[in-house]
């Protein structure tokens, strides 16, 4: 996601309406604290702010994509981007001989109906469409969008409630939804590494040190061990404790095809370097990024940058192939998207002067839109920008092709 507002703006006051469902999320979250006899873990307080039923920011309330909302993702900002995941698909869906798409997490569906309709175009239609999406507010939004965009091709989108229990073949797509899983926070203390709890303050949530946790000790040392250094004291990260359990149940009916992720984060070796000493936590609210997760609790996104390498372990332990690994620019490049793009280049592009001297026919709002969309590339493939900051993983069962997006450069030996 991206938030083009200058960070440094302070955060706008919500409206009374979503001052109110904070506070009543955060009197839930004081409750849980209390039965806890003072402090919950930040994993528990991250899914509570992001997925309680009734109050989490994903389940309910506000807009959250797009202009209006507090942040951009990649298919908002471009339907190119989605165009490119659907000639990966594509390629897919032929090598298996048919197939569906699952989407995981479809924000307001606008991924979905742009990949729809560049399948349409290619005649290369999935058999489904399928979404899973924990938010009811979500599916309508979903159901909208492909109604407005794509009339004809709803009939082809069903909500599942849960993950297909077998026999699932095709593709299986998430964009940025791997950020989104609630994290652990850790501390690294003269003592070993501490679980960082949530706790009420008398004011408001505050961090605290929480008692020596097998789980965190035990993960802190496998990292460790792969990095081949130690985390320096006072050193504080996050790691997702649900991943493995998360992605072995996505695999499970998973026959034959692909996983195929994209987000923002890291080879481990990058995410837990020395330097990085105060984690990857972001909080996205109206287009302001900050690291404070204890404020405008269930109205603003609360985030932490993938770690690629835990994501190609818990593949391999869920018996999927690491089928390749690269920056979103390299994806993009490899699934064509610069084709795509030289494709919209309307043909009096450039104009100049002379072709209206020339009395020849030109329409200035097709360059203007044109240049709009090479505006929206740049922003897709800029190192800086999401070119280098986000990365595609493909996860593989049963499918011995090599795929598009990862033709141009596969660094699945960085992971
Ligand atoms: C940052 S939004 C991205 C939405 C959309 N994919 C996009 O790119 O615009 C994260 C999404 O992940 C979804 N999500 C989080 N955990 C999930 C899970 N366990 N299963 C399915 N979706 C999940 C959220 O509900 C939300 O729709």
């Amino acid at each position: 996601m991206i938030s083009p507002i200058d960070p440094s703006k302070s955060l706008p006051a919500p409206d009374p309406v979503a001052a109110a469902h904070s506070a009543r999320l955060l009197n839930h979250i004081r409750a849980e604290i209390e039965a806890a006899n003072g402090a919950i873990p930040f994993v528990r307080f991250m899914d509570l702010a992001l997925y309680a039923p009734d109050f989490g920011y994903y389940r309910v309330g506000t807009r959250k994509f797009g202009a209006g909302g507090d942040f951009i993702t990649a298919p908002e900002l471009s339907p190119l981007f989605s165009r490119c995941l659907a000639r990966q698909c594509q390629q897919i869906l032929e090598a298996l001989e048919g197939g569906m798409i699952l989407e995981l997490g479809a924000g307001t569906g606008i991924m979905a109906a742009d990949i729809l309709k560049e399948l349409r175009k290619q005649d290369a239609l999935p058999e489904r469409y399928a979404i899973l999406e924990l938010s009811g507010e979500l599916r309508e939004r979903q159901r909208r969008t492909l109604h407005e965009r794509v009339p004809d091709l709803l009939e082809q989108v069903v909500w599942l409630d849960a993950l297909p229990t077998s026999g699932f073949r095709g593709v299986i797509l998430g964009n940025e939804v791997l950020d989104a899983l609630p994290a652990e926070c850790f501390r690294v203390t003269p003592q070993g590494p501490r679980r960082l709890m949530v706790t009420w303050t008398g004011v408001g949530l505050g961090y605290i040190e929480g008692a020596e946790d097998p789980a965190v000790t035990t993960t802190v040392a496998h990292l460790e061990h792969e990095l081949g250094w130690r985390l320096p004291e006072g050193y504080t990260s996050e790691y997702v404790p649900r991943l493995e359990a998360w992605l072995a149940a996505i695999a499970e009916p998973l026959t034959a095809g692909a996983l195929l992720f994209i987000d923002y984060g890291y080879p481990r070796r990058l995410y837990y370097h020395p330097e990085r000493t105060v984690g990857t936590l972001l909080c996205h609210y109206r287009h302001r990024v900050h690291d404070d997760p204890f404020i405008l609790v269930g109205l603003q996104d609360i985030t932490v940058s993938v770690d690629f390498t835990a994501v190609a372990e818990a593949a391999l332990a869920a018996q999927l192939e690491i089928a390749g690994y690269t920056s979103q620019n390299y994806f993009l490049f490899g699934c064509g998207l610069m084709e795509l793009l030289a494709e919209e280049m309307p043909s009096d592009f450039p104009l100049s002067k002379h072709d209206d001297e020339a009395g020849e026919i030109v329409n200035p709002a097709n360059s203007v839109d044109y240049l709009e969309q090479a505006r929206q590339v740049k922003l897709l493939t800029l190192p800086g920008e999401m070119g280098d900051r986000f990365q595609a993983i493909a996860l593989t069962r049963n499918l011995d092709i090599p795929l598009r997006g990862f033709a141009f450069r596969d660094e699945r030996g960085r992971l």
